[in-house]
């Protein structure tokens, strides 16, 4: 039997859960073509939910298209260039031929070529980048949004994840100013941008001095409310003949923190090893075996940290949540209060914590499980 739960991927129609407002608040933003920048940490769901509202926007009009980037594999400008050509040429010509004399039209000094690379149907265009007028030309590729919008009549969403990647790019700020002056000057065009790493993310558009500040509409996406895992997990037990009661799908939500992923993965190693009714004992065998699991994983991660980052994550798993007092620097091994500012950053690059207001969390809730009892035996 098919298992009803999904992680790892993108959760869409039956498997995506909740997020309602979220879903109007995105979809409002792309009908006013308002800019829209969504942070939340790695695997809430920032995918699923532009993904969901990408769907109903693309479907509720020919006029609508969306196209989506990923700059997760493009670490220099030069590549953030040809992947946002690329995507937007594939995302807004249905037809090989199309694609190619679309490329040629808008590209042609990049000297594309060209390959039909599998029989889905998805095209490889690569091309040049040692063309003489750079700057000329990257200019146009940035302006591509709004010139094949306004040549085909069409609104377009241009949905990048990610975003935060272009931070590390040299003479990242240079490029920023750029991206920002063409792109503001869209008018059929709106821009969704999106990342995982919060302070990068917040730093890109809320400072002042920075190209992007006030891009667009901040969403600080959440962690989906237990109240709404409880009825989903029901529900997809129920679907597939098998039984779980409240209180033992909340504490599905509960022991990993209504973390998205982590619940859908819990439930489905407790749908597993469920006959016909989950007990809690189920739960906790499920969870044990997680834990099991990822703990190579752990101990390679803290393998790859220093005494000092290793001793902050110990600090916040035990709830500590000031790191002035001597008390507390000695205890985690954490040197001088000022070197604490430079572990946080690395942690929080790592992507290991989310650093929120007057609040710091393990990202990652079974890490955080580990931590305590695992990890310190
Ligand atoms: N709305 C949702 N309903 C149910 N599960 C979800 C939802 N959003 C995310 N998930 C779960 O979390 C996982 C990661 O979601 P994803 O959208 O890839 O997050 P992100 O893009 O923030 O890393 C999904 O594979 C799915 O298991
Ligand atoms: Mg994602």
């Amino acid at each position: 039997m098919e298992t009803p739960f999904v992680f790892g991927k993108i959760a869409s129609h039956q498997d995506f859960t909740d997020r309602v407002v979220e879903t109007q608040h995105l979809l409002d933003n792309f009908r006013g073509l308002v800019n829209t920048v969504l942070i939340s940490p790695r695997r809430w769901g920032k995918s699923s939910l532009v993904a969901k509202a990408s769907e109903i926007y693309a479907q509720e009009s020919d006029k609508n298209i969306v196209v989506h980037i990923d700059l997760f594999n493009c670490r220099t400008v030069d590549k953030f260039y040809e992947t946002f050509a690329k995507e937007l040429i594939s995302a807004t010509n249905t037809a090989f031929e199309e694609f190619v004399s679309s490329s040629l039209k808008y590209l042609s000094r990049f000297a594309p070529n060209f390959q039909a690379s599998d029989p889905a149907g998805s095209f490889e265009l690569s091309f040049g980048i040692d063309i003489r007028d750079k700057k000329m030309s990257f200019d146009e590729i940035l302006d591509l949004p709004q010139t094949i919008a306004r040549e085909k009549g069409k609104h377009i969403i241009v949905c990048i994840d990610e975003f935060q990647t272009i931070k590390d790019y040299d003479d990242s700020f240079a490029f920023q100013c750029s991206l920002r002056a063409h792109w503001q000057k869209h008018q059929d065009v709106a821009y969704c941008l999106f990342g995982s790493k919060r302070n990068m993310m917040i730093d890109l558009f809320a400072d002042s001095q920075n190209p992007f500040y006030k891009f667009g509409d901040m969403i600080f996406l959440q962690k989906i409310a237990s109240e709404d895992w409880v009825k989903f997990i029901i529900e997809r037990f129920e679907e597939t003949g098998k039984y779980i009661s409240e209180e033992v799908a909340f504490k599905i939500a509960q022991m990993v923190e209504c973390h998205p992923y982590y619940v859908q993965q819990l439930s489905q190693l407790s749908w597993f090893r469920t006959h016909l009714e989950c007990t809690e004992d189920i739960v906790k065998e499920a969870f044990s075996s997680l834990c099991a699991q990822l703990s190579l994983v752990f101990s390679h991660i803290i393998d790859g940290l220093t005494p000092s980052q290793i001793g902050f994550l110990q600090a916040v798993a035990d709830g500590v949540s000031s790191f002035t007092s001597q008390a507390v620097l000695a205890k985690y091994r954490l040197g001088s209060s000022a070197n604490v500012k430079n572990i946080k950053q690395a942690l929080e690059k790592k992507e290991l914590i989310d650093i929120q207001p007057g609040r710091i969390e393990i990202q990652d809730p079974v890490l955080k499980f580990w931590m305590l009892r695992e990890y310190r035996k």
